[in-house]
């Protein structure tokens, strides 16, 4: 797989159109007004555009109608259950969920799908990611693969390989981790050991998730 990290949409926006083969099908993450995706539609075999933003993705569906191999999804990128199912061997992901955000955001999204796709691109964009890994000079390259590239997991993603995930996230320092990551999980609370977890979470350090952790065990009581 090759990585490419860049700093500058527009340094971003000229590899989606010089790197793209006309068999390729690519996934967009973070495709806001629709920039990126207007480069990547005449160029790829199709096109999977999302954005966790309901507004941008209603704005941007409408000039892409006439494009049959785009499609624009709200989705979060967290989602890689979703991801898989609308396209389980991507070539190409292009990633930028805005150049400014913090690493622990970008790592979080690159394990998900360095646990789900083998591409044979992906371009990230991120200025801290950029600046770390433009002070690397020395790798120590490593025989086995961490658990976290999973290159075989291609298609829908079974009980456990959703779960696993939704486990690591939930004990993320980041609280929009754990929030993203119980409000998936109570959807597999039947799990005993995602019910102990959700139970834990009672005791979360953030009130929120303490709060989101007591409704989801009031309502499976309940229900
Ligand atoms: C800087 S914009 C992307 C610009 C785009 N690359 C271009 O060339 O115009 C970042 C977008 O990422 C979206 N975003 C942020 N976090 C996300 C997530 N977790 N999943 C999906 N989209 C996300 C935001 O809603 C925003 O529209």
């Amino acid at each position: 797989m090759e990585v490419i990290v860049v700093a500058t949409v527009e340094r971003y926006r000229k590899l989606a159109s010089t790197r793209i083969q006309t068999k390729d099908s690519v996934i967009e993450i973070g495709c806001s007004t629709g920039e990126t995706t207007r480069l990547l539609a005449p160029r790829a075999k199709s096109v999977l555009a999302i954005d966790c933003s309901e507004q941008m993705v209603h704005k941007t569906r409408e000039p892409f109608c006439a494009f049959d191999n785009v499609q624009i999804e709200k989705a979060d990128a967290r989602d890689t259950e979703l991801l898989a199912r609308s396209m389980p061997a991507p070539d190409v992901i292009f990633l930028d969920v805005g150049g400014n955000q913090q690493l622990d955001k970008i790592a979080t999204i690159l394990r998900g799908l360095m646990r789900t796709y083998q591409p044979r691109l992906l371009v990230v964009r991120n200025e801290e990611l950029a600046t770390f890994t433009g002070m690397i000079c020395d790798v120590e390259r490593i025989e086995s693969k961490p658990t976290f590239i999973k290159p075989n997991l291609r298609g829908i993603c079974d009980d456990a390989e959703v779960v696993s995930p939704l486990m690591d996230l939930s004990d993320s320092h980041l609280v929009s981790n754990r929030a993203y990551a119980i409000r998936r999980l109570k959807n597999h609370i039947h799990n005993a050991d995602v019910y102990d977890r959700i139970v834990a979470m009672k005791a979360d350090s953030s009130p929120t998730i303490s709060r989101i952790a007591r409704g989801i065990l009031i309502n499976h009581e309940e229900g």
